[in-house]
């Protein structure tokens, strides 16, 4: 049985994967509009991970006799400046995605909460995982110094990365 703190806890951190699942889609039809093609495929491929990152907490919430709740959620952000601008935002996006998880695992170590802090701790590692990969993209972009070419070729390397993620979740 879930306290109630937890799963309000939980119930938000629902929302915050929803959320992120809709702004790496609106991000990705940016990017198609925009013809980096690469990034339309790697960005739609994240969209649907953040919906299984939503669906481990549904799952884990009514596996635990609580009952997983479905947000309002507010329309993403559709224009953006650059390439650039998309991933700085995405950096950012998930930095904030990292502070609600630790407020959710701090919440059930006063809580003792621990079957809970247990599930957590797959998203602790996920989440240094995604900030790691977000910044290392944006710090590729600005290697390049704004070149054409160069920002295409890293869209073309995310276009790649995309198929090895996707074939690598149907194994
Ligand atoms: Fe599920 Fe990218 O945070």
């Amino acid at each position: 049985m879930l306290l109630p703190e937890i799963l309000q806890k939980l119930n938000q951190q629902i929302e915050v994967e929803f959320y992120s699942s809709n702004l790496y889609l609106q991000m990705a039809s940016w990017c198609e509009a925009n013809n980096y093609t690469g990034s339309a495929s790697f960005l739609s491929e994240h969209a649907d991970e953040e919906m299984s990152h939503m669906r481990r907490i549904f799952d884990y919430i009514n596996d635990t006799g609580g009952q997983a709740l479905i947000p309002q959620l507010e329309q993403p952000p559709y224009e953006y400046d650059s390439l650039l601008e998309v991933y700085e935002a995405i950096y950012t996006h998930e930095c904030y995605v990292t502070t609600t998880i630790n407020e959710l695992v701090a919440t059930t170590t006063t809580s003792n909460d621990y079957s809970t802090l247990n599930f957590l701790q797959w998203y602790v590692a996920e989440q240094h995982e995604e900030e790691n990969l977000f910044m290392g993209i944006v710090e590729r972009i600005k290697m390049v110094d704004g070149s054409k070419l160069g920002i295409l070729m890293i869209d073309k390397e995310l276009s790649a990365s995309a198929l090895t993620r996707a074939s690598s979740l149907s194994e």
